[in-house]
């Protein structure tokens, strides 16, 4: 085959994987250029109604939720719904043996019983702007791109800083887009005084835990609730008791009146990050060796502390939170890499790569890059692996972090300490170190003292057994002083070469595409900031010979009921109301609905975030994907990718009947 045909055969292939609609997390200001393909799903309303920067719109009812989750307000007096996973740290600060708020949930019964929260804030978006020529005002191609970095970051900062100055309480950040392409300056309202108002104890917050987490079905009643303060301006204010429920611009009307497949929905909210762009070398790297590597060493660290918890509630109760956080990425990792593989991405991102290559021979910007890839990802490879084992195992042992610090957090480290899990953890992942690096990159400091110590296990007597935090002090210090200044300094200029080579290969994707005909519409990663995605309410099949139905009911819930396995321990609370079938208002075909499914695109941070229906009213909060789609976060399957949300009627129901503090209800615009 000549060149020609090819590619023309490429293209065709390509033509076959045209981007599906459901696809993609938008940027609000731009959301008119997706109105009508949105209309023609379902959706009612316009543009305007989701993103103004002249009247109050939808995105003001939404919250970036402490940084890392979404929020959103379902009052005009402040009231704030978020995942039960996303304020758990809060519910945990107010828990002790006495008020375990975590165990048996927390109800304000009435406003001066709402618990404030020292480290906990909240932001509103005021506007998102364009800010690409601020940002490279003086940037020359002759930079290299280190220079390029401190222009940025210095541009930046005087934006932020001139923005800053306007208001109380008025954050600004500058972000990048397209990689650099593209600069938005975010700006925000941020609010601190931010109370604790309700948590469904964890039978029913994070029912199913572990066992039930990234999957479907689920039934896992994953809300908390909190209230926004504000001063008598309605102005953000440290905490007070003069402080009074704040007045949002916006907040969302509950549609209660049921929902079905097929319906319309859209997610609003602050997706973390995301790599649709990336080339095949990096996905490789991914599925087949970092993604493997990382899930080994925390299957190891999960089976230490398996074997410890076990044995004892104490340390049961000290390790938990910590288990889930380790069980967390090595489960979504698992399907991450399943996923990849399933839909060929590898190969299809080479053939991909091979058009795209032929296609830029002779246009001077493009011609090579895929080579120059090729070439920076291998060299960056042995580096990444390094960097992958010195925070999944070197740094992993807790003992030595803390003792790397100054102390002061001492007492709350010791509470949940279990020297056996931590020196075990040691033992093994540092043989895992030992065995897995090659000799040129492991630490020199590493290498003396076990060859000193006789064997790792040796080392870790030394460590452990004389609980010797200088030992343990120097250890981290001098592997992490070596990562730091022989490895991580080599990636770092190799990523940001690479970083800006795909600044060239995302114009160019576009390019391609644009000349191709092909109609794509290519989306931002997602770097935390606030997006919309949409879709519509949809079971799938996820093997052969199954087909899962879009919704859970608390029949589900009864059905996995019982008592002698944590996780599924229903509280007797709930039994009680289910055998008395006292479903009251929330009850549907004889049963309460708990969760269901789309095929919304979304990503870490989005935990939280507002699930409305096609008038932008809220029908539920976001809160996990299935593992099947895990991989969304670099390659969507319209056909495996769903994300899964709490039915707010759910919620509703717990308040309710659960909680009894249906008085909550009542600030609320329920539609019926
Ligand atoms: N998988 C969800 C997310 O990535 C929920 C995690 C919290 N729940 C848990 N059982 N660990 O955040
Ligand atoms: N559970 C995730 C979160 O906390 C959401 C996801 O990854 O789908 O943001």
């Amino acid at each position: 085959m000549n060149i020609k045909r090819v590619l023309l055969f490429l293209i065709s292939i390509m033509a076959l994987h045209p981007l599906r609609a459901d696809e993609g997390m938008w940027v609000p200001s731009y959301i008119q250029q997706k109105i009508e393909d949105m209309r023609g799903k379902g959706f009612r309303l316009s543009a305007e109604d989701l993103y103004s920067i002249n009247s109050s719109s939808l995105k003001d009812a939404i919250v970036h939720f402490n940084g890392g989750c979404t929020g959103e307000m379902i009052s005009d007096e402040g009231l704030l719904i978020t995942n039960h996973h996303c304020g758990y740290d809060q519910i945990q600060y107010h828990s002790s043996v006495e008020h375990d708020y975590l165990k048996d949930g927390f109800w304000a019964m009435k406003r001066d019983e709402e618990l404030p929260n020292p480290d906990l804030y909240v932001a509103f978006l005021e506007y998102m702007e364009d800010v690409t020529k601020k940002v490279l005002a003086g940037y020359s191609e002759s930079m290299s791109e280190e220079q390029r970095e401190k222009l940025v970051a210095d541009n930046s900062r005087r934006i932020v800083s001139r923005i800053e100055r306007k208001g109380k309480g008025i954050k600004a950040r500058v972000a990048p887009l397209y990689y650099g392409n593209q600069y938005f300056v975010y700006v925000y309202k941020v609010f601190t005084d931010v109370r604790l108002v309700g948590a469904p104890p964890s039978s029913i917050g994070k029912f199913g835990g572990d066992t039930d987490n990234w999957m479907w079905p689920r039934h896992t009643g994953d809300f908390s609730l909190f209230r926004v303060y504000a001063d008598r301006n309605n102005e953000p204010a440290p905490y007070s008791p003069d402080n009074v429920p704040y007045r949002p611009k916006r907040f969302f009307k509950i549609n209660a009146s049921g929902i079905s497949e097929g319906d319309f929905t859209l997610v609003y909210g602050y997706p973390g990050r995301t790599s649709e762009y990336v080339t095949s070398q990096a996905v490789d790297y991914i599925a087949n060796v970092s993604n493997p590597k990382k899930i080994k060493l925390r299957t190891i660290r999960l089976g230490i502390m398996d074997s410890q918890m076990e044995r004892s509630d104490a340390v049961r109760i000290q390790y938990s939170s910590k288990h889930a956080d380790v069980a967390n990425s090595w489960k979504k990792w698992q399907g991450e890499m399943k996923g990849i593989l399933k839909m060929n991405t590898v190969e299809n991102k080479r053939n991909y790569e091979k058009a795209f290559a032929v296609w830029a021979k002779g246009k001077p910007e493009y011609d090579g890059i895929i080579g120059k890839f090729a070439d920076l990802y291998s060299q960056a490879e042995a580096l990444s692996l390094v960097r992958d084992y010195q925070y999944e195992a070197l740094n992993a042992p807790e003992f030595l972090f803390f003792a790397a610090g100054d102390g002061s957090d001492s007492a709350l480290f010791y509470k949940n300490y279990y020297k056996p899990i931590d020196k075990a953890t040691f033992i093994a992942l540092m043989n895992e170190y030992d065995k897995d690096i090659d000799d040129s990159y492991k630490s020199p400091y590493f290498k003396e003292k076990v060859a000193k110590a006789g064997s790792v296990e040796k080392l870790a007597d030394e460590i452990y057994d004389n609980d010797s935090l200088s030992l343990a002090r120097e250890f981290y210090m001098a592997t992490n002083t070596f990562y730091n200044s022989t490895v991580k300094p080599r990636l770092d200029s190799l990523n940001r070469e690479i970083n800006m080579l795909y600044r060239k290969y995302m114009r160019g994707q576009m390019d391609f595409a644009r000349e191709n005909g092909t109609g794509k519409v290519f989306y931002p990663d997602a770097n935390s900031t606030l997006r919309i995605a949409y879709g519509r309410i949809e079971g799938y099949a996820p093997a052969d010979a199954v087909r899962y139905k879009p919704f859970s009911t608390l029949e589900g819930i009864m059905e996995k009921d019982n008592p002698a396995i944590f996780d599924y321990n229903v509280p007797q609370k709930l039994r009680e109301i289910y055998a008395s079938r006292d479903f009251g208002r929330w009850e549907e075909n004889g049963t309460v609905p708990v969760c269901f499914i789309a095929t919304n695109h979304t990503t870490g941070g989005n935990s939280g975030s507002p699930v409305l229906d096609a008038d932008g009213n809220l029908i539920g909060v976001n809160f996990d994907r299935v593992w099947e789609g895990t991989m969304s976060d670099i390659v969507f399957d319209p056909d495996l990718c769903r994300n899964i949300a709490l039915d707010i009627r759910y919620a509703l129901f717990v308040i309710d009947k659960v909680a009894d503090a249906g008085y909550l209800l009542n600030e609320m615009v329920i539609l019926e």
